[in-house]
């Protein structure tokens, strides 16, 4: 039986700060012309200026500052350690022996990095938050989520994917179609451009994904309904939805496409000037709200999600929700203003940065029978 405080290991991914200088990926050219405000300057946000290269390379990795305010939530009840998901991780964690660990590491190699602390774990039998390894890869597989929640008659947007540029002929493509990158989340690979209307921009975009990213592209339907982000806390019977943030694209430039890009993610929005992007309950009609809940319990059950998840939602043009993706390691900026999408679902339901970080720690504790 364990004791209270628990001793905790945060293993995370710290972003380089120096990132705007290694690995950088270039924008498709026709990009480049929105790719601005990178200055910061709200003035500038949409000008037409030619940015420098973006740095895309660690975007799903942690700041210093989330690290610290995980750490800092969590050491109100536990004992808490910084341990870097490195090469040296496995060691780390083996000397330890922490009671439990608050797993929050991206990871940076191959299509199951998300999985390889968790995979450590479950060697070293040392509990930790969040899904399992299993979970954690086939959701950074976008095509197999898609396939498993066909198969459980989930709807998703129709998709193909192209591995090599030749697979194109043939593919059963329709018109307006996005392209993204099959395993990359944060916005990765996803411009003004991933939008594609015809075969010459859709095999340019294929081709800046399969290069840059070293991947195969997933071209999907593309979706025109309103967009949510769904935060769900818990396990079993006790899963629950907080409340649904809806991506209010108005905001944006009405030349670009109404999607949440990596533009919008990452440049347009940032805290000095942050983008009125979100609403937070979204309103919506108890019957479509009822339908987008149940279908994110489905899949977070289906998907076997365990202690949290976000998962995003887009209605088709009949209305009818369905899974863009799933995000068992969420996004957790802690200011407001940063517009994390999680703590701002949390804050809505009256938990705050600290207390949702602890929920989470003591569901897996329980989990666990730690608790
Ligand atoms: N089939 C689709 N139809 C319409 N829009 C889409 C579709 N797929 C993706 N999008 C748009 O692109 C955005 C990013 O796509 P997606 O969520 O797959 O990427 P991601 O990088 O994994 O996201 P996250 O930042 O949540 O990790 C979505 O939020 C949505 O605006
Ligand atoms: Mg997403």
């Amino acid at each position: 039986m364990i004791r209270l405080p628990l001793n905790v290991a945060l293993v995370y991914n710290q972003k380089k700060e120096d990132n705007k200088t290694e690995n950088n990926h270039e924008p498709p050219d026709k990009d480049k012309n929105i790719l601005s405000g990178l200055n910061g300057e709200s003035s500038v946000r949409f000008n037409h200026s030619t940015p420098n290269n973006f740095a895309d390379t660690y975007a799903e990795w942690d700041t210093f500052e989330t690290i610290n305010a995980v750490r800092e939530a969590l050491s109100e009840f536990h004992k808490v350690t910084l341990v870097e998901a490195d090469e040296n991780a496995y060691q780390k964690l083996l000397q330890l022996k922490p009671d439990i660990v608050f797993n929050i590491a991206e990871g940076l190699n191959g299509v199951s990095r998300e999985a390889q602390i968790p995979a450590i774990l479950e060697l070293l039998q040392i509990p930790y938050t969040g899904s399992d390894p299993l979970t954690l890869s086939i959701c950074l597989d976008k095509a197999r989520t898609k396939e498993i929640l066909s198969y459980y008659g989930i709807p998703t947007a129709r998709f193909c994917v192209i591995n090599s540029i030749s697979d194109i002929v043939g593919a059963n493509i329709v018109f307006p179609s996005i392209v993204k990158p099959k395993h990359e989340g944060s916005s990765k690979g996803i411009f003004n451009s991933s939008i594609v209307n015809n075969w010459d921009d859709l095999i340019s975009q294929v081709t800046f994904v399969i290069e840059t990213y070293k991947q195969p592209a997933l071209v999907e339907e593309f979706l025109d309904g309103r967009e949510f982000t769904v935060a769900l806390l818990g396990n079993g019977k006790d899963v629950k939805v907080l409340p649904i943030v809806e991506m209010k694209f108005d905001s944006l430039p009405s030349e670009v496409n109404r999607i949440y890009s990596y533009e919008a993610k990452w440049i347009w929005d940032n805290s000095e000037s942050p983008l009125n992007i979100f609403e937070c309950p979204a309103n919506l009609p108890i019957s479509l709200q009822t339908e987008i809940e149940d279908i994110c319990l489905k899949t977070y059950s289906v998907m076997k999600c365990r202690d949290w998840c976000r998962i995003d939602v887009r209605l088709d043009s009949n209305g009818v929700p369905n899974i863009l993706e799933l995000n068992p390691l969420p996004g957790i900026l802690p200011k407001p203003e940063d517009n994390s999408c999680f703590p701002k679902a949390a804050r809505t339901a009256g938990m705050n940065y600290n207390q949702l970080l602890q929920e989470v720690l003591n569901l897996a504790a329980k989990r666990y029978g730690l608790l």
